[in-house]
This record gives structure tokens, C-alpha cells and sequence, in this order.
């Protein structure tokens, strides 16, 4: 098949190094002429494990080309694939301006047969209202194809999903067949649907995996409170396939997907009349988690932490990724600076993406011994291996007293942080028993 990919992020140049992969003719368009120039070089301007080499393949065996939306002139294919962004407005809802361009580009490109595909998050009756309006009195089909690829495991999510998704309208055989052709070689169940439950579909993933991830921090904070192990408690719930693989607790989650797709379903509700009491809850837990750190410092350092020294260590909203929308670490490390703390950070791969979005005054360095020189305390924020596996011993020689460690992904052993030195706290696992009332 012929199909041009609209928007080369983090999606976009995924499924199209997936699709060209495949065997399919592929033009991948964007808006952004570095990003073109990049990946028509074969150098991937994100860090994607394994993108690299899938997008140098394509275009050396000439399955796959980049071009600028200004400077395309072919005939569009089989399938205009859009994957632009749908960010978050001030009040919640998603911003669907990108979608919209596109999808006037593509209807200035149209042709017999043409079948739009959605791949880009949009919110439920999004599809339908594009049929009855964008797309209105053209020939052109449409399809939604919500993509579940996970940042720093997107190459193999695109090879081995867990479900290929497609809402199209009722009866239309030929749009599902082309978007089933389109995954030729993939192994996996197909839900197929109408448009709106497609688009329902990805944002109810998101919000119950959310939910289930504010749940367990909530869990995490009792925990502490009565003396209980979260490691244990989420061990044992995750043996019970009622409730689903195990699930971890931490700073909360992040990300350009999470708190977006959330607070969007949050706006939908709201908008449609439906109080959505426990989509707010998730939110606000979440909020809270991600200042935990904020929290104990505070409580360790008697209430003024101004003139404090603190490493961060991990910027990325998770591992394998240099992706930084929405992290943790951007909320902590400007109420921080806020606050008068002198920031020393680390990441293995988000320093430029980072760098962008931090106050000047928080320094970027290139390891983690270096950024924890000179620190009261550490905050341990992704858990990269280059973080995980560092020489904590080498780690706790260069910071000053007390070395307070708090970890927020629960991924360092207790026991080892206090026998090099630390005074070491994780979420929910500390152990420490109020004495009851
Ligand atoms: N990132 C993820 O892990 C992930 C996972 C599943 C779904 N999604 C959804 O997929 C969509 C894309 O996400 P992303 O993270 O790849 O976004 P992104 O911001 O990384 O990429 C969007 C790309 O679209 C380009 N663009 C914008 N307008 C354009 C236009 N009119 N024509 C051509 N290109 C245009 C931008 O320049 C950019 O390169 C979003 O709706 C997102 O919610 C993302």
C-alpha cells in the first residue's frame, strides 16, 4: 500500500519506520523542516530505541521518504495517516488545531478512495464530527486507529501491539479491510467498532491505567502510615488477574499521553454532563504524588529548604525516553527553585529536551556523581539503569550530611542505601509504624 504518515513525532516516525518495515510505500510529511531534514538524513532527532536503524533501513532500501508539507507533490496513497499532537488547552480539552490543518491538506490532496486514519488521540465524537463537517461532500473515507505504543518501547509496540483498534462507520467493510491490510504482518486481536468507541477506547485505556496507578500511591501513603510494605502489597494484588499486572508506586505518572488524555476525558465529562468525581480524584492524587519529594525535604529539613543543595536524578518522565512534556521532574525542580534550592540534575538522554524547559538556574550535569557533588539530598526521579546501577557508594563520599535519598520510583534496595550511608526513604515502604491511638 501507499500511505503518507502527517506528523513525524514521537508516533508518527514510529509508524511510519513500522510501516515502510512492513513493505509499504511510505511518505512521512511534518511541518517542521529540521525534523524532515533529520530523518530524510536517517537520523532520528528523538531517542527512540531501535528507531534509528528501522528509519535508515527504509530509506536505504527506498520503502520510506520525508518530505515537507510545502513541498509535497505526489499522489497522497491508500492511506493519509495523521499523527500530529492534540496538546491540552488551558481548560482541560484537547487542542485539535493541528488536526485540522492536516486534515485540509489532505482534502486539498484528495483523490477516489482515500481513507483518512486517525491516529493522533482525539476525543470521542471527534470522528464523527469530522465526517459531518471537515470531510462532508468529499469522497473521502475515515477511519480511527488509536495508536497504545508505549515511549521507549514504541518500535516494539508498533511490531507486537496487544490490540489493533478500529472504529469505522456501520457497513463499511472497505475501510476496515484497507486499515486491516495496512497491519499486514502484525499479530494481534482487532477490535473493530464504531468511530466514537475507537476514540472511547484509547482515552478509557489511559484514564484506567491512571486510575489504577493513583490508587496504588494512595495505597503507598497508608502503607506508610501503618507500617506496611507497598512492594509486598502490590506483589500480592498483582496475583489476582481481576485486578491486573503489577502496578508500581512512585511520583506519579507523567508524560505527553497520561495527564493530557485524562484531563481531556475529565473536560469531555464535565462538557457532557457527566461528573466524573473519580477522574478528578486521579488528578488530584496525582498532583499531590508529584511533590512528594517537595514534602520530605521540607519535613527532613524543618520546614525551610531555601539555601539547600539537591541532585535530581532522571528528568525524562520515564526510562528509555527524552521525552519531558509533562514530567515529574519539571513541577519539582521549579517549585524547588522557587523555594531557593540550588538544583544540580542529571538524565542519560533528556538534557537538551529538558534544558528548554527548566529555570536557567538549575544546572544540567553529565553524570550522577557530578550532580550530586556537593548535595544535602538526592531525588531520584526515572529509573534509568545509568541512574540505578550508579556507584552509590562514590554517589554518598561526594554528598554532604545527612545524604538524604528520597526515591521516587522505589527502585533502590532499602537495605543497601543504609548501609553505605544514606538516610534513605522510598514511597510506601519506609516501614515505620505510627504507634496507634
Ligand atoms: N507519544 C506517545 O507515546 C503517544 C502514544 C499514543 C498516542 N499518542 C497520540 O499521538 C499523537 C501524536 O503524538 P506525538 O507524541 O507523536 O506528538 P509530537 O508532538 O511528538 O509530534 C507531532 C508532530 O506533528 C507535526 N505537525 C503538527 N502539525 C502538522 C501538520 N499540519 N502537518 C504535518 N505535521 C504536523 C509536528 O511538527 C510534530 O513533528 C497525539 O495525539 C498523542 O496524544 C502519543
Amino acid at each position: 500500500m501507499k500511505i503518507t504518515v502527517i506528523g513525524l513525532g514521537y508516533v508518527g516516525a514510529v509508524a511510519a519506520g513500522g510501516l515502510a518495515y512492513a513493505g509499504h510505500e511510505v511518505i512521512g510529511v511534518d511541518i517542521d523542516c529540521h525534523r524532515v531534514q533529520a530523518l530524510s538524513s536517517g537520523s532520528v532527532p528523538i531517542y527512540e530505541p531501535g528507531l534509528e536503524p528501522r528509519v535508515a533501513a527504509g530509506i536505504s532500501n527506498g520503502n520510506l521518504r520525508f518530505v515537507h508539507v510545502d513541498e509535497f507533490s505526489e499522489h497522497i496513497g491508500d492511506i493519509a495517516l495523521i499523527a500530529t499532537g492534540t496538546p491540552p488547552r488551558e481548560s482541560g480539552a484537547a487542542d485539535l488545531s493541528q488536526v485540522k490543518v492536516a486534515l485540509d491538506w489532505i482534502k486539498s490532496r484528495s483523490h477516489d478512495n482515500l481513507v483518512v486514519l486517525m491516529k493522533s488521540t482525539v476525543p470521542p465524537g471527534t470522528g464523527c464530527r469530522i465526517l459531518g463537517e471537515d470531510l462532508r461532500g468529499t469522497d473521502i473515507r475515515y477511519a480511527s486507529n488509536p495508536e497504545f505504543l508505549r515511549e521507549g518501547r514504541a518500535v516494539q509496540d508498533w511490531n507486537s501491539p496487544d490490540r489493533i483498534v478500529i472504529g469505522a462507520e456501520p457497513g463499511d467493510h472497505k475501510t476496515v479491510e484497507a486499515v486491516k491490510k495496512m497491519h499486514t504482518g502484525i499479530s494481534a486481536p482487532f477490535v473493530v467498532t464504531d468511530i466514537t468507541s475507537a476514540e472511547m477506547t484509547k482515552y478509557a485505556s489511559n484514564a484506567f491505567l491512571a486510575t489504577r496507578i493513583s490508587f496504588i500511591n494512595e495505597i503507598a501513603a497508608l502503607c506508610d502510615r501503618v507500617g506496611a510494605s507497598i512492594d509486598a502489597v502490590s506483589e500480592g494484588l498483582a496475583l489476582d488477574p481481576r485486578t491486573g499486572s503489577r502496578i508500581y508506586a512512585g511520583v506519579g505518572y507523567g508524560g505527553s499521553c497520561f495527564p493530557k488524555d485524562v484531563r481531556a476525558l475529565d473536560y469531555l465529562a464535565l462538557t457532557s454532563g457527566v461528573n466524573f468525581e473519580l477522574l478528578r480524584s486521579v488528578i488530584n492524587v496525582n498532583n499531590k504524588q508529584r511533590l512528594l519529594p517537595l514534602y520530605a525535604l521540607r519535613s527532613r529539613f524543618g520546614g525551610a529548604i531555601s539555601g539547600l543543595k539537591v541532585g535530581v536524578l532522571g528528568l525524562a518522565f520515564k526510562p528509555e525516553t527524552d521525552d519531558v512534556r509533562d514530567a515529574p521532574s519539571l513541577d519539582l525542580i521549579r517549585a524547588l527553585v522557587d523555594e531557593g534550592v540550588e538544583v544540580q540534575a542529571f538524565d542519560p538522554r533528556a538534557t537538551r529536551t529538558a534544558a528548554r524547559e527548566l529555570p536557567p538556574s538549575a544546572q544540567i550535569l553529565d553524570d550522577p556523581v557530578e550532580a550530586s557533588a556537593g548535595t544535602h539530598a538526592l531525588v531520584l526521579l526515572t529509573e534509568w539503569e545509568q541512574i540505578v546501577n550508579s556507584d552509590w557508594t562514590e554517589i554518598a563520599r561526594c554528598m554532604r550530611p545527612p545524604r538524604f535519598v528520597f526515591d521516587g520510583r522505589n527502585c533502590l534496595s532499602p537495605q543497601t542505601m543504609e548501609m553505605i550511608g544514606f538516610e534513605y526513604h522510598s514511597v510506601g515502604r519506609n516501614n515505620r509504624p505510627l504507634p496507634f491511638v
